[in-house]
Order: C-alpha cells, then sequence, then structure tokens
C-alpha cells in the first residue's frame, strides 16, 4: 500500500535523466502498491522541485514530459493508495516541508497522532497544502533540521514524535548529496549499486540496476549517499552489520513477457511457481526444509496450530488445515489475522501460528503475529518476499521462492503458498511421527507430479477464456465446493469480485440447503468444484446431488471435474477438467480455471485486470 523510492549518484557534470529515470521506472515496478496518484521530488539549483499528479503514474509522465533532466544526485518517488485524504493532485506526494519548502518528503503508512502535531505545526506558522497526515512529517523535519543541521539527526527528532506506522523518506536542499529514510512497520529496502544507491518499498523497485539489497529492520534510520549506507537506530546506535541479500530474480521476471496482464502472466507461471516452491525441499523421496529453524522438540510438544492471514492468503490457510489435521492430527485453526488480534485468542507456548503473507508486510498479519509471539507462541511465516518484516520477525520462514507477483489479485502466490503449507504439514508429520516414512515418501512423490497436472490444467486455458468471454455480462455467479473444495470455492468469488467487479459468493456446498439455495433462480452461473471419485467415499456423490439440486432450480452449471468423472455429465452444462490427484492436492490444480475465468472476464470487460479499483496489492495499514 503505497510505493516508495529512492535514488543517490554522484552529483551530474550536465543535466542528467537518470535520477528522474530510475525514480519513475521504479514507481512504475511499485505502482501494483497503489495507483491514486504518483510523484517525484529532486533538487535543482538548490531548490527542491516537485512534481505530483492524481492518477496513473502515466499522468505523471505526461506532466513531466520534456523535463526529465536534472542537475539533482537524488531523487525521490511516490505511488499512493489514499488513505488520509482525497486522491487529489494537492494530496499526492512528495510533500513540501518547512517555511521556504527547503524539504521533501514522502510516505507510506499512517500517522496516527497527526492532528495533534498539525495544530502544533500550524501554530508555529507553517502552512499546509494537504488533508494528509503525511505533510506533519515533512514539515516536522524540516523544523528539525533548522535546529541541527543534519537531515539524520532531523528524522531521528522527528520520528521520536511520530505514532502509528511509516516509513519516510526525505530530500533536503541543505543536504542534497544524500537520501535519509526511517522505518517503522512499514517496509523498506535499500539497494547497493556502484557509485549510486537505491531504496524502495520493495527490490521490485531497483531490480533493473542492482540485484544487490540490505534490509532495514524496524526502527531504523537509513542516511543514503552516493558511496555510503549508514544504518543506524531511532536512539542513534550505529547498526554494524545490516543484512544483505542477494534478489534472486531478475528483471524479465517485473515484465509481462508477451502476456496482455500481469496476472494473465503470473496464472501461466504457477507450474514453476509450484515447481519453485518444492526445489531443493524434496530428495529421493525425503523432505528437507532447512529453514524450519523451530527446534523439533518444540514441534513435537505443539498442541494447536493458528493460521493467521489475509484474503487469498487466508484461503490458503483453509487448504493447509485440512492437509495438517489429516497428517499431523493437530487441531488446525484458520483465523483472518485482524479478527484473531482483536479478540482476546487463546495462545499459549505450546501453540504454532502460521503467518501466511505473500507481500510479508500486510499489516493483520504481522500485528496477529507480534501479538501470538507475545503470549509465548512460536510463529512460522510462509511468505514470497525477501526482506519483508513477517518472515524476518518470525521464528522460521518458508519462502515461496515463486517470483515477484506484480498483479494486484493474487495467483501464483496462492499456489505457492499452498504447497509451502504441505511442506510444512509433511514436515510436521516427519517430525512428530504421525506418517511412516514410506507414506510421507509418497505423498512427496505425488506431490513432484504436481507442476506438471498444473501445467496441464494451464493448457486448457483458451477455454475457459471462450467461457468468460461469452459471459462478459454477467451480474452474479456463486461457487460451491465441499472440503478442500470449499476454500477453492471461497478464492474463485474472490478473484471474480475483485477484478470483474461482479458479485460472486463462495459457499461450502453442504451450507447450500442452509440458505444460499435461495438465491438460485434460471440462468443462474454456478461453479461447482468436484472431488474426486477416488476419493472420501461420499464427498463426490454428495456434491453431484447439490449439482442436481441447483440444476433443478435452474442454475447454469459449470463443473470442474478430475478427467473420466462421467457421474457429473448428466448435470453439467460445462465441465472444465483437471488431472486426476489426491483430495488434499487437488486445490492446486481445480482453483486454475477460476483465476483464468476472472482474468479473461474483466479483461472482455474492458476493466483494467492488475489495478482494480479501490485496491493495492500490499496492504499495509490495519
Ligand atoms: C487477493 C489478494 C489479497 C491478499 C491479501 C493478503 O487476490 O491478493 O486478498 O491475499 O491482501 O496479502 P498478503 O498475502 O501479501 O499478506
Amino acid at each position: 500500500m503505497c510505493g516508495i523510492v529512492g535514488y543517490v549518484g554522484s552529483v551530474p557534470a550536465s543535466p542528467s535523466p537518470r535520477p528522474l529515470e530510475v525514480a519513475l521506472q521504479g514507481l512504475a515496478r511499485l505502482e501494483y502498491r497503489g495507483y491514486d496518484s504518483a510523484g517525484i521530488a529532486v533538487i535543482d539549483d538548490g531548490q527542491v522541485r516537485v512534481a505530483k499528479r492524481a492518477g496513473k503514474l502515466q499522468n505523471l509522465r505526461d506532466a513531466l514530459a520534456g523535463e526529465e533532466d536534472t542537475t539533482s544526485p537524488v531523487a525521490i518517488g511516490h505511488t499512493r493508495w489514499a488513505t488520509h485524504g482525497a486522491p487529489t493532485d494537492g494530496n499526492a506526494h512528495p510533500h513540501l516541508g518547512g517555511k521556504d519548502d527547503e524539504l521533501a518528503l514522502v510516505h507510506n503508512g499512517i500517522i496516527e497522532n497527526f492532528a495533534a502535531l498539525r495544530a502544533e505545526l500550524e501554530a508555529e506558522g507553517f502552512v499546509f497544502r494537504s488533508e494528509t497526515d503525511s505533510e506533519v512529517a515533512a514539515h516536522l523535519v524540516a523544523r528539525e533540521m533548522q535546529g541541527t543541521g543534519d537531515l539524520t539527526d532531523a528524522m531521528r527528532a522527528a520520528v521520536a514524535r511520530l505514532e502509528g506506522a511509516f516509513t519516510l523518506l526525505a530530500v533536503h536542499r541543505d543536504a542534497p548529496d544524500r537520501v535519509v529514510a526511517a522505518r517503522r512497520n512499514s517496509p523498506l529496502v535499500v539497494g547497493l549499486g556502484e557509485g549510486e544507491n537505491f531504496l524502495g518499498s520493495d527490490v521490485a523497485a531497483f531490480v533493473d540496476s542492482t540485484r544487490d539489497a540490505l534490509e532495514i529492520g524496524q526502527d531504523q534510520i537509513v542516511t543514503v549517499t552516493a558511496d555510503e549506507v549508514v544504518v543506524t537506530t531511532f536512539e542513534g546506535e550505529l547498526v554494524p552489520e545490516p543484512k544483505r541479500f542477494t534478489i534472486e530474480w531478475d528483471v524479465t521476471a517485473a515484465q509481462k513477457g508477451g502476456h496482455d496482464s500481469f496476472m494473465a502472466k503470473e496464472i501461466h507461471e504457477q507450474a514453476t511457481a509450484v515447481a519453485d516452491t518444492l526445489r531443493g525441499r524434496i530428495e529421493s523421496g525425503k523432505l528437507h526444509l532447512d529453514e524450519m529453524s523451530i527446534d523439533p522438540s518444540v514441534l513435537r510438544s505443539v498442541d494447536k496450530i493458528i493460521v493467521v492471514a489475509c484474503g487469498t492468503a487466508a484461503n490458503a490457510g483453509n487448504v493447509a488445515k485440512y492437509a495438517i489435521e489429516h497428517w499431523c492430527r493437530i487441531p488446525t485453526e484458520v483465523e483472518l489475522a485482524h479478527e484473531f488480534r482483536y479478540r482476546d485468542p487463546i495462545v499459549t507456548e505450546k501453540t504454532l501460528v502460521v503467518a501466511i503473507s505473500q507481500s510479508g508486510e500486510t499489516m493483520d498479519t504481522l500485528m496477529a503475529m507480534r501479538h501470538a509471539q507475545e503470549q509465548g507462541a512460536k510463529v512460522v511465516a510462509i511468505c514470497n518476499t525477501h526482506g519483508s518484516t513477517i518472515p524476518r520477525e518470525a521464528d522460521a520462514a518458508l519462502y515461496l521462492h515463486v517470483g515477484p507477483e506484480i498483479a494486484v489479485a493474487s495467483t501464483k502466490a496462492y499456489l505457492g503458498q499452498i504447497t509451502a503449507c504441505y511442506l510444512l504439514g509433511l514436515y510436521l508429520a516427519q517430525v512428530r511421527g504421525n506418517l511412516y516414512p514410506d507414506e510421507i515418501a509418497a505423498l512427496m512423490e505425488d506431490l513432484d507430479q504436481l507442476p506438471a497436472q498444473v501445467q496441464r490444467v494451464l493448457d486448457d486455458a483458451e477455454q475457459v477464456g471462450d467461457l468468460a468471454r461469452a459471459m462478459a455480462d454477467v451480474s452474479s455467479v456463486l461457487f460451491l465446493g465441499r472440503h478442500v473444495g470449499y476454500p477453492t470455492a471461497l478464492e474463485g468469488a474472490l478473484k471474480l469480485k475483485e477484478i470483474a467487479y461482479i458479485h460472486a459468493e463462495g459457499f461450502a456446498a453442504g451450507e447450500l440447503k442452509h440458505g444460499p439455495i435461495a438465491l438460485v433462480e434460471e440462468g443462474q452461473p454456478v461453479f461447482v468444484i468436484v472431488p474426486s471419485p477416488r476419493g472420501r467415499d461420499s464427498l463426490h456423490s454428495k456434491v453431484v446431488s447439490n449439482i442436481q439440486e441447483v440444476r433443478a432450480r435452474g442454475a447454469r452449471t459449470l463443473v470442474i471435474a478430475e478427467d473420466g468423472d462421467d457421474d457429473v455429465l448428466p448435470y453439467s452444462d460445462v465441465v472444465l477438467r483437471v488431472p486426476a490427484t489426491r483430495t488434499l492436492f487437488a486445490p492446486l490444480l481445480t482453483v486454475i480455471p477460476l483465476q483464468i475465468f476472472a482474468c479473461e472476464l474483466a479483461a472482455a470487460k474492458g476493466l483494467d485486470v492488475d489495478q482494480p479499483r479501490n485496491l493495492a496489492k500490499s496492504v499495509t495499514v490495519e
């Protein structure tokens, strides 16, 4: 939610486009984090120059056309998801600070005590030009700079006054060779170049320029010049060795690669995604999870698992519940992180919390995880984004390794999350002795088949695309599933709502007769996820009965069923096939037609598939 970028190079001998190019390129890579407005600031001829526009980044590019050259060695930029104040030019970042506009600042997060600070600063004669909470930070840093003359000290004094969540980046005309940044509860990473350095909300901001990066920890300040990066704590102590890491993916991973949208590309990357999550973790039928840094004796004493997550990640958690309870016999709850955090949940030292988050920055999930840790629980994070807060603060982190997910609607990370949950479940079963080694080996063998099976479902994308295009004017779609088909139904509905703006509901098929069937009328499209006929005896026939029930009331039934399952044929208007696998592994396959359906239908409606209205990729505010 909100993307921020920073660049520091050497003072150019003549006007150069490099700082603005880097900032604009970084913003383009981070635009998925928010697209209500965009802006940049540089320091030209001793003056802070700001350009900002409401709307997508293209509006800013248009405004800057022909004025990209600058003598500034620094640039900062921001792409906004509005919290305080409407998405207008005035509320766009950067904000100018000081009585002479001597500073520019960008902010990601929420400053909770901004009203009191604003009143204080206004009383001192600082003039506010926006409705945002962020502008107080700009004036605060500028005011402190008047006193200290050192931008790092000024930032330190300013953050001591702030409550809430923030990443701040500031440039000042009296310190034109540097960007000073601070972070608390919002993301920030630094990219290390040669004679130039970069800052970003995540590494996508600078992966075009460097793959060498530094993590910036909670409550730290970083002072970045062309040749030096100095990290200190909010208290002023030097952090001698900030954690360095190498970005694993290259810039092509952040490009559309011939697809119409990032979402389409990411859907089509899912066979590789599952293979990448499995890679190096299965060897000769054995499971290796070297990252599981929680002591096995602690894992053996676990008496309850709570999965905390939001949205799509929570749907992955719901799949995990079925697998973990079945394999490990540990009671497993799945809870939306924002509900968990505020209801006084029962958590003990024997509780294992699994925090699932693609971005690793979702504030609700982070707060839930911290709350659990305060009660003594150990936390395993399942994340995709290296250097992000959730895996850093967790007791152990399993990364997905699926590469950057740019589209706001999560697809390949969902498959990666489910796969990582399977690995975690099997690891727990291995450590706790719930399954025999040959059972685990057989499961791993089947898991290893999944990438090829995912590819087979993707090969049928055209059939689903045709269906979606033919249904582009539909106004409501229902999704039904039982067992692991239930989270798949929820995920199918979520995808359709968020990118195609169509009313969509997912139900446990067994719940149908307890209310939702009243929604079914002539022509109502209903997707039904059918379990394997070879699975749990009664489950398949129960779902086939559910298809008949809705069809009898006029529904148009769109059925996702295993290859060779002919029982569904008499009751299906459309059958979409998936390869046969174990019941517990089916969610990796059955969700794919639903993802494609949402993506193609949104495209057919002419919507922006990658950047749906009102949303942002990384929800870094509660
Ligand atoms: C939906 C979607 C969201 C995220 C949710 C959690 O397509 O992407 O529902 O799954 O906001 O995000 P992460 O996984 O980054 O914590």
